[in-house]
Parts: structure tokens; C-alpha cells; sequence
């Protein structure tokens, strides 16, 4: 039997034809596609005062983030323990410490109230991050920040193409990063992108992408190289190739029919499941977000027998996540008050979500959780 996959990238004729083009441009590296696809990037975010930075995926993002921010050895910088082991990684990627905080019940996100008693001397930034269709409060961390001196690292892999509070997701943020990894809502097979508000910032990091190369971003965008440059900062190898871009390109042009049927697919899901007592649902009309992954929450002592049964009948299910503070690298990392995070993390569940997924198929995932519950033989 075919299984259900969790994620399913949409990967059509078009994807296959830009990539192909790019392969036979014979220009590998960064080139215009990178150039053409920062550019769309901007366009689609509509930040007339921000610049886009691509580079090879959003974990090299964040690093790259907390490079540029100035972050260093001994430094701390607050994160939801609710969130990608990305972000840990590279937070200590530049030799600071995570400082795990708990989320919201309700959104699953950053619980600011929260963030205030782990601020100490040696804060330097918060990392809000907006988990699926939920986003996370900007606002109050953007006030938070202020009162402290500290600086925003905004994740927004989940939230591509979502709007908060009438603004797009990358307009407002003190730093706003992206993924493009092969199972987000767009995907450049392995891609990121940082979103920063000064050409100084496009400038360093257009070093620190390139291994420290202070080759022009505008003399490889006309896929060239200079042959001489400066080596002035460290840097790694982080830049986007053409092949990802081109692949990028001919995703974002899809965006409009994507939100439109991941909204659709989250909107029944919402329904069907309502019917079912046990299972929760997340808080949502799904209307100014573009989702990128669909959550239920289910009793903890029954997810796993849940995750067997619809295995059985073919559906791949996914856990997102296990929290920061409980793999054995941060045992010894500073902890806040936890308890909404280990509650969440024990009963979350995610199920099949792609752009353009059958109706029928979430008919069929509902009826087989619906009839796991109903039948009562799950013990
Ligand atoms: C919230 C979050 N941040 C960062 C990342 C890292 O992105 P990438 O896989 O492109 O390195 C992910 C990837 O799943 C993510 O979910």
C-alpha cells in the first residue's frame, strides 16, 4: 500500500523545465537565477524597505543571522524549546547558549510573558518563531526587545506568505529568516533566505555567504566571477547555486493556488475534526496565513496507538517537535518554567499537508482518526 506522506512537495512540469534550463545555462554556482530569485522575493513580500538575501537553507540563515547581529561566545539568546533544532544549532554554532522558553497554549508560540524573567546581562537577542498557521505575538517581542536593547531574530520558516495583523511576515521584522527546504511551502529542493533592513547588512552578509569573498553580488549575478577580491571577515560556504534558484522561481509563481489550497485542506480539516471530542484542533479560520504544516493535539497516552492505526491504513503521521530541552546537548542549558511545552510536545501530531491535496484524502485521514476514536478499541 502507497502511504500518505506527511509532506509532498508539489514539483510539476514547470520545476522540472526551470531546472533544466538552469542546468543548461552551464553556470552552476550563484548566478542570475539567485540574482532574479532575490529579487521576485522582494516583490512578493512587498518590503519596499528591506533587502532579500538568499542563501542555501534556513539553517545557514540563522547562522549567518546570528553572525551579522554580532552574537557571541558566552552570549545568550532566548528561544522557544518548542522549535527547530536549526535554531539551536546555530545559536551555538557561534558559541552562545539557547535559553529555552515556554510557548502559548493557544498559539504555541513564544510565551512573552514568559520571556521577560529569562532576560540576563548577557541576552542579546529572542528568536520569535511562528509555528504552522499560528504566529507568534511580534508585537509585544518588538516591544520587549526595545525595552531590553536586544535584538529580533524573526523564524518564519513556517510562515511563508502569511500576513500578521494586515502586514506580510518579513516587512516588520528586526531580521526575518526563511526556509525553502524540501518540504516547506515552497521549496528550492534546499534553500533559505534573510530578510534586513540595510544595505550594510546585504553587504556583510553577501561576504559571509561566500566564504568571506568580497566578490560584487552584481559581477556573479551576470553568472561571472571576479578574479580578484578581498578576504576581510569570516564567512562560510552558504550562498544559493542557479539550479535551486530556478526551482524557487517556479514555485513562487505558484504561491496564489498554494495558500489557496493549504487554506482550503486546514479549513476541512478544522470541520471534520470538530466532530471528534478528543482531538483538538488549532485556533484558526486559516484566512491570513499560508500553512505549512496541519496539527492536531490528541491525548498523550493515545497518540502513539493514533500514530499505529493510521499507519496501518496507510497515513504517515509526523511529530513536531521534541522539544530543545530534552535532547541530551542541552542538558545543561538554562530552562525556564517548561510545562506548556512538555504538555504540547506529548500530545501533537501532524497530519498529511500539500498544496493542491485531494479533498478525498482528507476525508479519508478524518474518517480513520474519527473511527480510532469512536471505536474504543485504541487502548
Ligand atoms: C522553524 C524552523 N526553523 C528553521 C528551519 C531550518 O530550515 P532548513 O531546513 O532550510 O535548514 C526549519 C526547518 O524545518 C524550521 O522548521
Amino acid at each position: 500500500m502507497k502511504q500518505i506522506p506527511v509532506f509532498k512537495p508539489l514539483i510539476q512540469q514547470e520545476e522540472i523545465q526551470a531546472a533544466v534550463e538552469s542546468l543548461e545555462l552551464g553556470w552552476l554556482g550563484m548566478g542570475g537565477y539567485v540574482g532574479k530569485f532575490e529579487e521576485e522575493l522582494a516583490k512578493f513580500l512587498g518590503a519596499e524597505d528591506r533587502y532579500v538575501v538568499a542563501v542555501n537553507t534556513g539553517h545557514s540563515a540563522l547562522h549567518l543571522a546570528m553572525m551579522l547581529i554580532g552574537i557571541n561566545p558566552g552570549d545568550e539568546v532566548i528561544t522557544p524549546s518548542f522549535n527547530n533544532i536549526a535554531d539551536f544549532q546555530a545559536i551555538l554554532a557561534v558559541g552562545a547558549k539557547p535559553v529555552f522558553c515556554d510557548i502559548r497554549e493557544d498559539t504555541l508560540c513564544l510565551d512573552v510573558a514568559k520571556v521577560e524573567e529569562l532576560i540576563s546581562p548577557k541576552t542579546k537577542a529572542i528568536i520569535p518563531m511562528d509555528y504552522d498557521c499560528c504566529l507568534a505575538d511580534h508585537d509585544a517581542v518588538a516591544e520587549l526587545a526595545a525595552r531590553y536593547q536586544l535584538r529580533v531574530i524573526h523564524d518564519a520558516a513556517h510562515s511563508f506568505g502569511s500576513y500578521y495583523k494586515g502586514k506580510k511576515i518579513g516587512t516588520f521584522s528586526d531580521i526575518c529568516m526563511f526556509s525553502f527546504d524540501p518540504v516547506k511551502t515552497i521549496t528550492c529542493i534546499d534553500g533559505g533566505a534573510l530578510v534586513v533592513k540595510t544595505r550594510e547588512e546585504v553587504e556583510t552578509l553577501h561576504q559571509m555567504r561566500l566564504i568571506g569573498m568580497g566578490q560584487p553580488a552584481s559581477v556573479m549575478y551576470g553568472n561571472q566571477r571576479a578574479w580578484t577580491y578581498d578576504v576581510s571577515r569570516l564567512g562560510f560556504r552558504y550562498h544559493m547555486a542557479n539550479l535551486h534558484a530556478a526551482i524557487g522561481l517556479s514555485q513562487l509563481a505558484k504561491m496564489p493556488e498554494i495558500t489557496e489550497s493549504r487554506q482550503a485542506a486546514c479549513s476541512l480539516y478544522n470541520e471534520l475534526l470538530s466532530e471528534v471530542r478528543e482531538v483538538k484542533t488549532p485556533i484558526s479560520d486559516f484566512k491570513n496565513v499560508t500553512p505549512f504544516l496541519y496539527y492536531i493535539r490528541v491525548p498523550s497516552n493515545k497518540r502513539q496507538a493514533l500514530r499505529d492505526r493510521l499507519k496501518q491504513c496507510g497515513i504517515d503521521t509526523g511529530i513536531h517537535w521534541q522539544p530543545g530541552h530534552c535532547f541530551s546537548l542541552f542538558d545543561k542549558m538554562t530552562k525556564g518554567d517548561l510545562s506548556i511545552t512538555n504538555k504540547i510536545s506529548s500530545e501533537i501530531l501532524s497530519l498529511p499537508l500539500h498544496s493542491l491535496i485531494p479533498t478525498e484524502t482528507i476525508n479519508f485521514v478524518c474518517s480513520k482518526i474519527k473511527a480510532f476514536f469512536e471505536g474504543g478499541n485504541h487502548e
